[in-house]
C-alpha cells in the first residue's frame, strides 16, 4: 500500500519526503485553507517538492465549471491530480477531465456505489472517507472492503483505491489489510505508525545496560 500524505504543510511535506514516506500528497480546500497561502502556489510547491500525484480540489458546483478549474488546476504541473466531488456533476467532469488524459480524484466518496460510478467515469483514484462515516457510528472500512471487491469483481475497472479521511494508525493497517491501494495519512497519525511502548522501554533498558559497559561503538 502507497502513502500519500493528507496536507498542505509544505515544510511537513519536505520532512517526511525525506524520510521516504511519500508516494503522493492530497490537499483539500480545508486543508488550503490553514496554510493561509495562495491556492495555486501551495500546489506548484507540493508539485515541486515531490514527483506523486497531488491532487487538487475544484470549488465548481457544475459539471462545466469543474472541467474549467480542473484544466486550470492540471496546468500547474504534470504531476497535479485534480480533485473533484462524488456527484453526478462531480462524475461527468471525472469522465471529461480523464478522457483527456488527466489524473483525477472522485473525492468525498461515502458508498460503494459511488465507487463503482467514479470507476466507470474513469477515475484514476476514488477517496473513500473512512473517518467521517466511523464518525456518524457507521463502519467506514466496511466501505473499502466493498469497493475492494467491485473492483476484484470487474477486471476492466482500472482505478485505485486511495483510503482517505485517515484518523488513527489502527485505520492505517485496517486500510492495508482492506486491501486498498493507498492510505492518505496525517503527518501526525504517519509518525504514530513507528511508535510502540514495548520498544522505547526495551531500548531503555538495552541502552542502560549498554552504558555500564563503557564501551562505545564509534
Ligand atoms: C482526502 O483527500 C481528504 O483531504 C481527507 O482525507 C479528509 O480527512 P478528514 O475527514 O479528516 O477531514
Amino acid at each position: 500500500m502507497k502513502f500519500f500524505i493528507d496536507t498542505a504543510d509544505t515544510a511537513e511535506i519536505s520532512e517526511l519526503a525525506a524520510a521516504g514516506f511519500v508516494d503522493g500528497v492530497t490537499t483539500n480546500p480545508s486543508l488550503i485553507a490553514k496554510t493561509g497561502r495562495p491556492f495555486k502556489d501551495v500546489i506548484k510547491e507540493i508539485c515541486q517538492l515531490i514527483d506523486g500525484p497531488v491532487s487538487a480540489e475544484v470549488t465548481a458546483k457544475d459539471v462545466e465549471g469543474m472541467i474549467a478549474e480542473g484544466e486550470l488546476l492540471a496546468s500547474i504541473a504534470a504531476n497535479v491530480a485534480v480533485k473533484v466531488p462524488s456527484t453526478w456533476d462531480g462524475f461527468m467532469a471525472c469522465r471529461a477531465l480523464s478522457t483527456r488524459g488527466l489524473t483525477v480524484n472522485v473525492t468525498l466518496c461515502f458508498s460503494a456505489n459511488q465507487a463503482l460510478l467514479a470507476a466507470k467515469a474513469g477515475a484514476t483514484f476514488i477517496s473513500p472517507f473512512v473517518g467521517r462515516l466511523d464518525d456518524l457510528g457507521l463502519n467506514g472500512m466496511e466501505v473499502v472492503r466493498e469497493i475492494r471487491t467491485i473492483y476484484d469483481n470487474d477486471k476492466s475497472l482500472k482505478t485505485e483505491i486511495l483510503a482517505s479521511s485517515i484518523r488513527t494508525a489502527l485505520h492505517v493497517k485496517q486500510a492495508a489489510m482492506a486491501g486498498a491501494d493507498i492510505a492518505t495519512v496525517p503527518p501526525a497519525v504517519l509518525r504514530n505508525l513507528a511508535k510502540h511502548p514495548l520498544t522505547e522501554k526495551g531500548l531503555a533498558s538495552f541502552l542502560a545496560d549498554w552504558d555500564k559497559t563503557g564501551q562505545a561503538i564509534l
